[in-house]
């Protein structure tokens, strides 16, 4: 009897454990400049589509690979209906928000960015439709922008964003969803492995270490090369984050091109389901000289901390391999 019940354990063991997890890449295709959050028992993917801004939601990230999208924005108006880039939905205030960046549909598009926000509802993200708001622009910045994502410290939000003029990032304090302070320049490449291609500094995102200090990693270099990689800025604990020089630049990138995945980034972070872990989704391309297009696949791994309280994002994982689930994430067979 004993041994038939253990027998059973394990069977039930390793089905769990083969059937639970995931394995990369999430989106083979459109999977650029991925963003993700976890609400109320559902995963939330957003990605660069080009043409509207899309939705994925699964109760694991397994289920992301087969789950619908759905479109919740498009739009007619020239100003803004053209390259629709690196979404990001964020909860501020108790409603869904989500920023995206999108231009003119001219030759020269890449001046024309601007970024824009989208208002939802106060439930599931994806309960209520999302209505057009405004442009996001801080009043003493008038050029080609990108890539805004929103980051609280110490009580403040802040709005960060890339300019399409010198390749440089900007912050300012959020005052409303749509609505920001003036901006100052955050920083501009200045390293050798931020000019590769192109010297560019640009998918800005906050990362907020277990012990309270503040990151902002970004994408270095140019996207169509496979030396795109993340950086990252550390705030000076308690200096303020609209001064430039509160920030200060880690000299060296700390996620690069390995194991078949080339030019990895434009990355978002999303906790785990229980919040203890950190998570990281990036895009990269599975060749050396991959463009800056919809071949780019959508990655998710962990990240660790370093004794330092420094982010330690690893290596990018070879495709195919078998990564446990984020902590907390509810699958129907109890995992070992
Ligand atoms: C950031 O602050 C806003 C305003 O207090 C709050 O509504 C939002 O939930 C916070 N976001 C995060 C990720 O903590
Ligand atoms: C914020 O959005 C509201 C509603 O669309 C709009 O009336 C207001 O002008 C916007 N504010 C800014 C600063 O764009």
């Amino acid at each position: 009897m004993l041994h038939i019940f253990n027998l059973l354990s394990l069977l039930v063991a390793l089905y769990g454990y083969s059937t639970h997890g995931f394995i990369n890449p999430i989106k083979a295709r459109d999977g650029s400049d991925p963003f993700m959050t976890y609400y109320n028992g559902q995963y939330y993917l957003l990605t660069t589509t080009w043409s509207n801004v899309q939705v994925t939601s699964a109760s694991t990230i397994e289920g992301l690979k087969s789950a619908t999208p759905k479109i919740v924005w498009t739009d007619t108006n020239p100003q803004r209906n053209n390259q629709f880039w690196a979404p990001e939905l964020h909860r501020i205030n108790g409603r869904w928000y989500i920023y995206y960046t999108a231009g003119q549909k001219v030759s020269d598009f890449v001046p024309t960015q601007r970024t824009w926000v989208l208002q939802g509802g106060t439930g599931d993200p994806l309960a209520m439709p999302f209505t057009f708001m405004s442009q996001v622009t801080p009043p003493n910045y008038n050029t080609g922008m990108l890539d805004a994502t929103i980051y609280n410290i110490t009580g403040k939000t802040y709005y960060i964003y890339a300019s399409t003029s010198g390749g440089a990032m900007w912050i300012a304090e959020l005052l409303s969803p749509n609505k920001t302070g003036p901006g100052i320049l955050l920083t501009s490449p200045i390293y050798s492995w931020e000019k590769q291609g192109w010297a560019i500094n640009e998918g800005p995102v906050g990362l907020t270490s277990p012990k309270g200090s503040h990151h902002i990693i970004f994408s270095a270099s140019g996207c169509n090369t496979q030396y795109y990689e993340l950086g990252y800025l550390k705030l000076t604990p308690g200096a303020d984050p609209l001064v430039a020089k509160s920030w200060v630049k880690n000299p060296q990138p700390i996620f690069t091109s390995a194991n078949g995945l080339y030019g990895p980034g434009h990355n978002g972070f999303f906790k785990s389901p229980d919040g203890n872990e950190d998570w990281n989704v990036f895009h990269a391309n599975r060749k050396v000289d991959g463009g800056c297009d919809g071949g780019r696949q959508t990655f998710v791994q962990k990240v660790d901390w370093n004794t330092d309280d420094t982010p330690n994002l690893g290596q990018p994982l070879a495709a195919g391999t078998q990564i446990d689930p984020p902590s907390g994430e509810k699958s129907s067979i109890s995992k070992y």
